[in-house]
């Protein structure tokens, strides 16, 4: 066996733990940070506090709040320009995936140049980013620990992955502060994304032990708590629970990358304007079964992992019982998992399919797709 296990170089987890921003930039050597966010959580109280802690250490920043969901190489490309008009030196990514994976992709382009385009897939730039510091507000992406970034590339309307371990932050502070003000709704979707992570990270063709561990602990983590943060968002230990089990699936899926459901699940992103984690959790229920013939010892792991009772079951029926319980999970927390339901047209199916036949996360699923499979999976959702 050959693999590769990459993490960030520290990971510092828990209540209040985003309030030592400072002393990271500091501890980076940092003349000047570049926070990278969006507006909505630049205006959260727990942004503010971060901010005064910076203020308080005398650390001088500069904050571009221009990301927007699912963010667009044009954003990227300008706060690439920004940074060094600013002169920064170390980035600090406060917000969800769309934020930390904005701060990646300017960094890509701060020490390599040219366009964000240029560089979709693993290894394809040559120079590691400046100093990251990642700062979750979501308890979803794993963005903070991982080495991709996902871009929409506005000329062709489809999501790039640049990716590679000179992507990987310094310093990821997890903090489950800052995820407490997710409406329930959110709450819901960027969880489902978590437990995707896990999911495919358990299942690609090439499992490695470090991250089969961490994938089984956070689907446990998600199921235990997932529903008790969409039911009362205040609730402490819910959110650090939630926290923890997004961290380790994301710690498992940046080593692994994932599989067909995040092939598939992208295109309605991009094409559908479907969030990511609802989008998970679209495609998770058929992707699960029609991969059990796959890997179905995996897959009776997962239906144990979720709790449910296989005792008695052929392996088979026990496998089962892993997309059930992940539909279920869905619909109690109040996903809709029918595109039908999010006003698609099944005339986009072909559309849809002709993108995810290429994504970069394909590969990764362990039952090959060819085009017409992909088209009956998408058919499958409504
Ligand atoms: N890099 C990776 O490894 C990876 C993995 C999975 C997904 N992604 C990408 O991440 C993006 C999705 O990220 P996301 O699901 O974290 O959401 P997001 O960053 O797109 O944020 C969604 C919305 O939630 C708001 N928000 C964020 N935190 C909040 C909080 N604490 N309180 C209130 N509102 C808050 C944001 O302002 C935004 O309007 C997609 O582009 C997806 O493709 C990346
Ligand atoms: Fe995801």
């Amino acid at each position: 066996m050959q693999c590769e296990f990459f993490l960030p170089e520290r990971i510092i987890f828990g209540e209040g733990v985003s309030l030592q921003a400072g002393d990271c930039v500091k501890d980076l050597k940092g003349n000047k940070a570049f926070i990278v966010t969006d507006k909505v959580v630049a205006g959260l109280d727990a942004f503010k506090d971060i901010q005064k802690s910076l203020n308080k250490e005398n650390v001088d920043y500069y904050i571009y709040a221009e990301v927007d969901p699912n963010p667009s190489d044009i954003q990227v490309e300008k706060g690439a320009k920004l940074y060094k008009k600013e002169g920064a030196d170390v980035l600090v990514a406060i917000g969800g995936g769309s934020a930390i994976d904005s701060a990646k992709a300017i960094g890509i382009l701060v020490n390599n140049g040219g366009s964000i385009r240029d560089y979709n897939g693993a290894d394809l730039f040559k120079n590691q980013i400046p100093p990251l510091i990642t700062i979750p507000t979501t308890a979803g992406t794993g963005s903070e620990v991982t080495m991709w970034s996902v871009i929409t590339n506005t000329q062709d309307n489809y999501k790039m992955a640049p990716g590679g371990w000179k992507l990987l932050p310094k310093i990821a502070l997890v903090d489950p502060v800052m995820m407490a003000s997710m409406p329930p709704g959110m709450t819901a979707g960027t969880g489902l994304d978590a437990l995707s992570h896990a999911v495919e990270a358990y299942c690609v063709p090439w499992p490695m032990p470090q991250t089969d561990a961490l994938a089984i602990s956070a689907i446990k983590y998600i199921v235990k708590y997932l529903g008790r943060a969409v039911a009362d968002g205040s609730n402490k230990e819910a959110r650090e629970g939630m926290a923890m089990g997004s961290l380790e699936a994301g710690m498992a899926f940046s080593s692994t990358g994932c599989g067909g459901i995040h092939a598939l699940g992208h295109q309605l992103s991009s094409q559908c304007g479907i969030p990511h984690g609802t989008a998970m959790g679209i495609m998770m229920p058929p992707l699960m079964d029609y991969n059990i013939i796959a890997v179905m010892d995996r897959m009776v792991d997962i239906a144990v992992a979720m709790g449910e009772q296989v005792e008695g079951l052929s392996k088979r029926e026990a496998a089962t019982k892993a997309p059930l319980a992940v539909s279920q999970l869905a619909k109690s927390i109040g996903i809709k998992t029918k595109l039908s339901e999010h006003g698609v047209d099944p005339e986009v199916i072909p559309g849809l399919a002709k993108w995810a036949f290429k994504d970069g996360d394909l590969p990764g699923n362990p039952r090959v797709l060819d085009l017409e499979e992909i088209k009956m999976l998408y058919q499958r959702t409504f």
